[in-house]
């Protein structure tokens, strides 16, 4: 297939196609998920747990993400590269621009930012200078101190009205695109109807417009940290990484991942 471009992604919503993204930090890893069919590739700050072995994102940084952006981009010829705004660097409009820049230089074609509130006058800051923004709202691992912990998002009726606003909000300040992270299914698959950019859900149910997984869940790899619900190793059945790539891709297609033991009800 031909390269991903920003506008294709809302029109593969348009044409109930489901989005296929994964994590990934480096070339070698790049080549196979891109050979596999995977659209979009996202350098996470998931790093800071999974390459870095760190108990949270927050210590990860601006030149971290730069760097294995630029790693990744190399091993890219079709799948749009996402990268991580890591913590406090979308803290203002400026800082945030400057990161940005850097990833786009390394080699991304969108950046990722956590949150909504004062984040929307950050998106439409990006937006509006030329850099495309996915927006990332529920479990938020960068509010990890805030909440006490890793826990599913938008329980109450009072957070899922207010995530259903900040989805959008986030629409509306520019966003491109839109991760949910551990989502009930109902509220994940509301939002995805009412929106018209694509939504990427992680452990958010069926209902969302394409899926991502971390690499390392995605093989199966012991991260030494309990493993969430919606985790599946699709190693075991791929037989590769590429065909591990591929099973997960089909799955998410074919609208058979992620299933209701791999959700929130
Ligand atoms: O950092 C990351 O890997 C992420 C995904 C889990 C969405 O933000
Ligand atoms: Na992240």
């Amino acid at each position: 297939g031909k390269p991903w471009t920003v506008p294709a992604l809302a029109g593969a919503k348009r044409e109930g196609r489901k989005l296929v993204m994964l994590t990934c930090y480096d070339a070698g890893f790049a080549r196979a998920l891109d050979a596999a069919g995977i659209d979009l590739i996202l350098v996470g700050d998931s790093l800071g747990m999974v390459v870095q072995g760190r108990d949270s994102t927050l210590p990860v940084t601006v030149q971290d993400i730069a760097y294995h952006t630029a790693c990744v981009a190399r091993g890219l010829a079709r799948a749009l590269l996402v990268a991580d705004l890591p913590f406090a660097a979308d803290a203002d409009p400026g800082r945030a621009l400057d990161a940005s820049v850097a990833f786009l230089q390394a080699g991304a074609g969108m950046v990722k930012l956590e949150g909504a509130g004062h984040k929307l006058e950050v998106i439409r800051h990006l937006v509006d200078r030329e850099v495309p923004v996915c927006a990332h709202l529920g479990l938020t691992p960068q509010s990890v101190l805030r909440f006490g912990g890793f826990k599913v998002q938008g329980r109450s009726d009072a957070a899922a009205d207010r995530l259903r606003e900040d989805a959008r909000a986030a629409q509306a300040a520019g966003a491109s695109l839109l991760v949910l992270e551990c989502v009930p299914s109902g509220l994940a698959e509301e939002i995805s109807r009412d929106l018209e950019i694509p939504t990427i859900g992680i452990g958010a149910g069926p209902g969302c417009d394409g899926q991502v997984l971390v690499l390392h869940d995605m093989l199966g790899l012991d991260s030494g940290h309990r493993r969430p619900r919606f985790v599946k190793d699709f190693l075991a059945e791929g037989g590769s990484v590429e065909g591990a790539a591929m099973a997960y891709a089909d799955a998410v297609r074919e609208g058979r991942f992620p299933d209701a033991g791999h959700s929130y009800a």
